[in-house]
């Protein structure tokens, strides 16, 4: 939830900062803003409600000259979205610029404080508190702005990145970390601030993650210092970090969702690479060797997570139950921190999440690591925070997600996750050699068999323009498919607007069967699985109904084509893996539905990548 952006340097700040904005734009677009400081001294805020272009054009013809400055993009917590509540803030003087991704929680305690001081206040935002607070602070304890943010954030409860300027002092920026995540990039004789590392790739491959509590000094021609609020120094480690540039580009697409659609094929190969070798005859996830003992003393896996993340949780269930015979609960992150959940040092706790920061999500690894739970991780954003507060953990490796509706991590959720069942397995001796080899042989042809599925986006897109006035929408599947069900229903609703419902077919009958009528268009995967003819006769059931049955089945199928109004072929694949398959035609209806609706693919209204909040 919102992205920041920081430079100080010898280059002009305006163009950097707006970059890095575009790059950031997916955790937030409802309002941006820029604050530069001119090579007079003079501190300029410029913001505006919408996107990030939106702002651009605003600051036509405006003095954006000026070597350091902060930047950001919003996604509204406290306050509607409008230029007054975009960021950044002035303090009262105008003297600071703020930008803040987070929440304070006792803003309003606080505000009152200040208000009985006099202070006013020109935006209904918890950040304009925190830098009036800071200001006040400077200008009554005569302090520098470090001690005074130090001195702020030790009154603040809640969770941010911040980043502030001062125009008296025009050669540096503060900023500052608690559960929101701040990359600092250390250039030749220029430092660059922002929630994670692309915008500063392609400057700089040196970086430092800040940790909880942290603030950086960053002093233009000094060295980078970090300090807490104490003002003791923490030793700080710099990494390197590599992104292929080209991923963070649409390269030829319409959209970041079709092109990291299209990129599965290659994405899942990425996420495999040096796991199975080149045989195709055994999988190793190091990290569940390396700490093989651990995983398998456990009583039980917890599986915590959100969003799209929690669909792969509920394949990740499947998978590990099957094979490795340990029984597996999926949570919701965000349910599971508050109900006091009963585990204790013999459960493992398994994270997933796309971005890394999701705040439920830490929080929940937070939690069980304080009742003594091993917990493992399974990540896209290298150097987040849930990997570094994990014991262990697993990269999907997929390359940046830009788009808000996630895709390619999905699959390479999914993938992580069958590598880890598969390793388990076979050290717990639950799998059966026959059975193994053959599932490790047809996982590495997932790619290739994704390859065929893409074929079908022209089909889909034809198709798509039928369903752009469909109101409602149910999604059916059994056994590995109903996370596919639900996960087909999420992507339509997150981009079309369209609401749709995720159902076990089975479950149909006891509620979602009174919904059907001819304008029901109803997604079933009905591929020759375990459950087919089950699922058979829920087809069935839905055609009496006269509703529209939109089927995905396995290639060469004749049964379900003489009853489905539309089937979609899938080559052959074994149960456990047709999640890898069935998912991407659900994530092109939706595409195209949507842009067939004219919507905002890409950014979606209301939603945000990253949540950081909670
Ligand atoms: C947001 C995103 C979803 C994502 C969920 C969990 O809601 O819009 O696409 O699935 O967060 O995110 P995570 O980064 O933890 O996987």
């Amino acid at each position: 939830m919102c992205g920041i952006v920081g430079y100080i340097g010898t280059k002009e700040a305006y163009p950097i900062l707006i970059k890095g904005l575009k790059r950031l734009e997916y955790r937030g677009y409802d309002s941006a803003g820029v604050a530069l400081i001119n090579d007079n001294g003079q501190l300029s805020v410029y913001k505006t409600k919408g996107k990030v272009s939106d702002l651009e054009t605003f600051v036509t013809r405006k003095d954006i000259s000026g070597n350091i400055g902060i930047a950001h993009t919003r996604w509204a917590t406290h306050g509607e979205p409008c230029s007054v509540n975009a960021h950044p803030h002035y303090s009262s003087s105008e003297r600071l610029a703020l930008i803040h991704n987070g929440i304070i929680e006792n803003y309003a305690l606080l505000k009152e404080k200040l208000q009985a001081k006099g202070f006013t206040f020109r935006s209904n935002t918890d950040t304009e508190v925190l830098v009036q607070l800071i200001e006040y602070i400077q200008v009554n304890h005569r302090t520098s702005l470090l001690t005074a943010v130090q001195l702020a954030l030790r009154e603040v409860i809640g969770a941010y990145a911040i980043a502030v300027i001062d125009r008296e002092d025009p050669d540096v920026i503060i900023a500052a970390r608690k559960s929101s995540p701040l990359v600092v990039g250390i250039g030749e004789g220029e430092f660059f601030l922002a929630s994670d590392a692309t915008p500063i790739v392609e400057y700089t491959d040196r970086v430092i993650y800040l940790d909880d509590g942290e603030i950086a000094v960053i002093r233009r021609g000094g060295a980078l210092r970090v300090v807490n609020l104490n003002n003791v120094e923490c030793p700080h480690e710099v990494q390197r970090v590599a992104m292929d540039l080209g991923q963070l580009e649409k390269g030829g697409y319409p959209h970041f969702m079709l092109k990291e659609i299209f990129d599965q094929p290659a994405c899942i190969t990425d996420c495999m690479r040096g796991r199975i070798n080149v045989e195709g005859t055994n999988v190793v996830l190091s990290a569940v060797i390396d700490y093989k003992e651990r995983l398998l003393a456990a009583n039980r896996f917890i599986i915590v997570a959100c969003g799209t993340s929690w669909h792969a949780a509920l394949i990740g269930k499947h998978l590990i139950e099957t094979f490795c015979r340990i029984p597996v609960e999926v949570e919701y992150a965000s349910e599971f921190r508050y109900c006091n959940p009963v585990i204790g040092s013999n459960d493992v706790v398994i994270a997933i999440s796309q971005s890394g920061e999701t705040a439920d999500t830490l929080a929940a690894v937070e939690l069980a690591k304080t009742r003594g739970a091993f917990i493992y991780g399974i990540c896209n954003v290298i150097g987040s925070s849930i990997p570094r507060a994990t014991h262990t953990g697993s990269y999907i490796h997929v390359g940046p997600e830009i788009g808000v509706a996630s895709t390619k991590a999905f699959t390479g959720q999914v993938t992580v996750l069958t590598m880890l069942a598969l390793t388990l397995a076979r050290e717990k001796h639950t799998i059966d050699k026959d059975q193994y080899l053959s599932i490790v042989g047809e996982l590495q042809k997932i790619p290739d068999k994704m390859r065929e599925v893409l074929q079908l986006n022209d089909r889909i897109a034809q198709l798509a323009k039928i369903f752009t006035y469909a109101h409602n929408f149910i999604y059916l599947g059994r056994g590995y498919s109903y996370p596919v069900a639900l996960e087909g229903a999420l992507k339509l609703k997150e981009i079309s607007y369209i609401h749709a419902e995720g159902y076990p077919a089975a479950e149909m009958k006891h509620g979602p069967i009174a919904l059907v009528d001819t304008e029901m268009p109803v997604v079933v995967i009905a591929t020759q699985n375990g459950l087919y003819e089950k699922v058979m006769s829920n087809i069935q059931e839905i055609k009496a109904r006269k509703g529209k049955v939109i089927a995905l089945v396995t290639r060469g199928d004749t049964a379900i084509s003489r009853i489905a109004d539309t089937c979609l072929e899938l080559p052959e694949m074994p149960e456990c893996l047709e999640p890898l398959i069935a998912t991407l035609p659900l994530q092109l209806l939706a595409y195209h539905i949507a842009v067939c609706k004219g919507m905002d693919v890409d950014q979606p209204r209301n939603l945000a990548k990253s949540v950081t909040v909670e």
